[in-house]
């Protein structure tokens, strides 16, 4: 396929789907449960409709520039950490971190990445994703390292502690294969790098006691995703969370869990513009990232879309993904009538229930 044939995201989809073995692509694709909540954040989107203000039009060129943390993207679209990205291409976290500077914007670097931070770090701005395994010994090791390598932010990831029930992947014949490595937690010394079968080790768990702890650990800015209740958003932001993300970590740990977009509308309330609130889970174009902004969203997170590109070719297909949905978005301001995406808001977007 050429690259003039993936004209919207569901060409990447499908395309990866083929490309990719049936085992990998259930990692990939699936969640817990029966994957309702995987259909849920896919399905609030079009809940949203837009109110085009074709009158208003002023540019030919919408602002989609916008900065969040000091940190400046070229449009509001960031790649969520996933892992382990090895068994979808051999380059992995390189190829996405690279993806993301070329196109203007930032990666968030999983802890359980495949290649070392020393490799990943040096070459830009990152946040990096925090898992904790171990003692806190280990998560301080995590941290200073991150901080040394150049990480700008930390996201503490709060809805993976447990191990979910993925029916989808207990059905298929998934088993991470031996070229699959966990760098970063080889490079703390945690481990020799080895994965298990599940691609997942036991975690610490992360609560409100874990996090006051990170917190006194770290000098980065602390982001926490995982976040669906707004009464939990008021407690970290009076405990000086630096940003949030609204996440169900896609659908992949609890089933039935509130589509992210009808949770962004409580968080963003609670809030109240004290900090940045951002979303992922089921953004699939341009479109889709403007009701999140016009709801209140900073910047939304990609997780399975970018790994599509990645998947079909490295780098190139990570830039060809988010130039997809950059060229989707300034279309979609043109349309809509509006000159900046600062300016967007609740009046832009009708719930059709
Ligand atoms: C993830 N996600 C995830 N989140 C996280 O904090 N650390 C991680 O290592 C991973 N790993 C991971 C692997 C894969 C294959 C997927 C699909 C997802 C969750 C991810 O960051 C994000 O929350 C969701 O992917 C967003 O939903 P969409 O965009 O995939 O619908």
């Amino acid at each position: 396929m050429t690259s003039t044939a993936y004209l919207n995201l569901d060409d990447y989809e499908a395309a990866s789907r083929r490309h990719l073995p049936e085992p990998i692509w259930t990692y990939l694709s699936g969640g817990a449960g029966r994957e309702r909540t995987i259909s849920a954040n896919r399905e609030a989107f079009s809940r949203w409709c837009l109110l085009p203000a074709p009158l208003d039009s002023q540019a030919a060129d919408p602002i989609v520039a916008t900065a969040i943390l000091g940190q400046s993207l070229d449009f509001p679209v960031i790649l969520a950490p996933t892992s382990p990205q090895r068994l979808f291409h051999p380059d992995a976290e390189l190829a996405s971190a690279a993806g993301a500077r070329e196109s203007g914007t930032i990666s968030i670097v999983s802890t359980d990445s495949q290649y070392p931070l020393r490799d990943i770090g040096p070459e830009g701005d990152f946040w990096f994703q925090l898992y904790c395994y171990g003692t806190r010994d280990t998560t301080k090791k995590l941290l200073h390292r991150a901080e040394s390598a150049g990480a700008t932010a930390i996201v503490v990831t709060v809805d993976n502690s447990f191990e979910a029930r993925r029916i989808s992947l207990q059905r298929s014949e998934f088993g991470c294969p031996d070229d699959v490595e966990f760098g970063i937690l080889r490079e703390i010394g945690y481990s020799d790098g080895s994965v298990p079968v599940n691609a997942r080790l036991p975690r610490r768990v992360v609560n409100w006691d874990e996090l006051a702890f990170i917190q006194s650990v770290t000098s980065l800015p602390m982001i926490v995703k995982g976040i669906a209740r707004p009464s939990d958003a008021r407690r970290l932001v009076d405990r000086g969370v630096a940003a949030l993300i609204v996440s169900n970590h896609g659908g992949r740990q609890l089933d039935d869990s509130v589509a992210t977009l009808d949770a962004l509308v409580g968080v963003v309330s609670a809030v109240n513009s004290a900090v940045p609130v951002l979303m992922d889970g089921g953004v699939r174009s341009g479109l889709d990232v403007i009701k999140a902004m016009a709801l209140g969203a900073t910047a939304v997170c990609i997780g399975r879309p970018y790994v599509w590109g990645l998947s079909l070719s490295g780098v190139g297909g990570v830039q060809g993904v988010l130039g997809l949905m950059k060229a989707e978005l300034v279309d979609g301001m043109r349309q809509l009538g509006k000159a900046s995406i600062l300016d967007l808001g609740e009046d832009l977007v009708r719930h059709t229930g």
